[in-house]
């Protein structure tokens, strides 16, 4: 392609150590009918851009626009998920409550606005990806003060880099075009749609990574960890096929003791036990006033309901009811029963409809329970006084 002697020698640069004297070099450049293109200073250099007379950037019209649709698709999506597709009252609030799309709509604006304007600024500016970026001179980025401009018509760059050195430029010269004249390499060429692939490669792989171990931890020997990070858990009366038995649960070793401290209970349901803990087992708390006060907690609480408050089926619910009668707890068969036939009956049952209670009170407070009710058979023997009261 021919390229006119003028053009590619129009352009030059001159470099400073200040930033005032760039300053002075820009206005000076303009005022004598050149054309600055631009300057380049490690730091931004006040009253640089009306010296070179830029005008104000467009970058914020960007900026309202991109905030203006953050704001358009926060709202529009709020209004039409909870008030149009989804309508769904809550609190007795209006569907469509301002107060709480505030949030949402503020975080999508800015965002919006400050990936829009940055975004903006790289397609204004021509800016993308290269590998190699000419270098305008090696201090451009470090310490130096540079100015590159267009001759102005008819002026010689030996008066320019004369005015330039008299203005305290530490050097100046014509720019060759790079873009012309220098045999362009691989490296020069911006980097494409390819590059971007490869340079994201990683990424991909990661994530692929995770679709590829993200499946199903309940298959043993499937998961990379070989399942450890889910294990299936032996529920307790689940088989075993390793285990003692062939049962999970196993027996505790023999000389186990409880922890309550209380041994297990040597006894089973029925009528012959129950005659037999009325022989074996005796009340093992006194009949004190902690007790017995206790025991009323616990007879009023549990065994009132159907054996009534006094024991004499007064108030018996199931009496109400019109179902059966439980036995009399005042009645001569109880009172000469022993506790621990009684206890038998508060842990295991009655002989035919009485549930036990031995899953649910505790055994001293099945102990207790008896020294209330014998204090209630002691009540109920004594001869009603004259005044009717007991
Ligand atoms: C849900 C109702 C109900 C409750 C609660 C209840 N019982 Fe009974 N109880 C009965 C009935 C019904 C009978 C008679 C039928 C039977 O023996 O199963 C009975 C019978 C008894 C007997 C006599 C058993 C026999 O061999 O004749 C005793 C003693 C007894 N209950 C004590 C208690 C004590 C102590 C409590 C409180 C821990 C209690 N009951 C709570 C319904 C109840």
């Amino acid at each position: 392609m021919p390229i006119t002697e003028s053009l590619c020698n129009s352009r030059f640069r001159a470099s400073f150590a200040e930033p005032d004297q760039l300053l002075n070099a820009v206005k000076h450049l303009r005022a004598a009918g050149h054309r600055v293109l631009d300057t380049y200073t490690p730091f931004p250099v006040h009253g640089m851009d009306e010296a070179m007379g830029l005008k104000p950037s467009r970058l914020p019209r960007a900026c309202l626009a991109f905030a203006v649709l953050g704001l358009a698709i926060a709202v529009g999506f709020q209004v039409w998920s909870s008030a149009i597709d989804y309508p769904l009252r809550t609190g007795g609030k209006p569907l469509v409550a301002i107060p709480a799309f505030i949030p949402v709509a503020f975080e999508l604006t800015v965002l919006l606005a400050g990936l829009g304007v940055v975004a903006s600024f790289f397609v204004v500016s021509h800016l993308r990806p290269r590998f190699h970026i000419p270098d305008l001179h090696p201090g451009s980025s470090d310490d130096r003060f540079i100015v590159a401009a267009e001759l102005g018509p008819d002026v010689p760059f030996p008066t320019v880099a004369k005015e330039m050195s008299s203005l305290g430029a530490t050097e100046s010269c014509l720019l060759v075009d790079d873009r012309f004249h220098r045999e362009s390499s691989f490296w020069d060429r911006p980097a494409g749609v390819g590059t971007l692939l490869v340079a994201c490669l990683p990424s991909f792989l990661l994530v692929g990574s995770v679709l590829l171990l993200n499946r199903d931890f309940q298959q043993r020997n499937l998961s990379w960890d070989g399942g450890m990070g889910a294990p299936i858990a032996a529920q307790a009366y689940d088989s075993s096929g390793v285990l003692k038995g062939g049962k999970v649960l196993q027996p505790p070793p023999p000389g186990t003791l409880s922890r309550s401290a209380s041994p297990a209970l040597a006894f089973l349901a029925g009528k012959a036990e129950a005659e037999r803990a009325g022989r074996e087992l005796p009340n093992p708390f006194q009949p004190t006033q902690a007790h017995f006060n206790r025991g009323k907690v616990v007879y009023e609480r549990v065994c009132a309901t159907c054996h009534g408050r006094e024991g004499d089926n007064n108030g018996s619910v199931i009496v109400a009811r019109g179902a059966f009668a439980p036995t009399l707890l005042v009645s001569p068969v109880v009172r000469d029963m022993p506790d621990g036939r009684i206890f038998h009956i508060a842990t295991f049952g009655g002989p035919t409809k009485m549930q036990g209670y031995g899953d649910l009170l505790s055994r001293e407070d099945r102990w207790k329970v008896i020294l209330y009710v014998r204090e209630l058979q002691k009540a109920a023997a004594r001869p009603i006084p004259a005044g009717g009261q007991p």
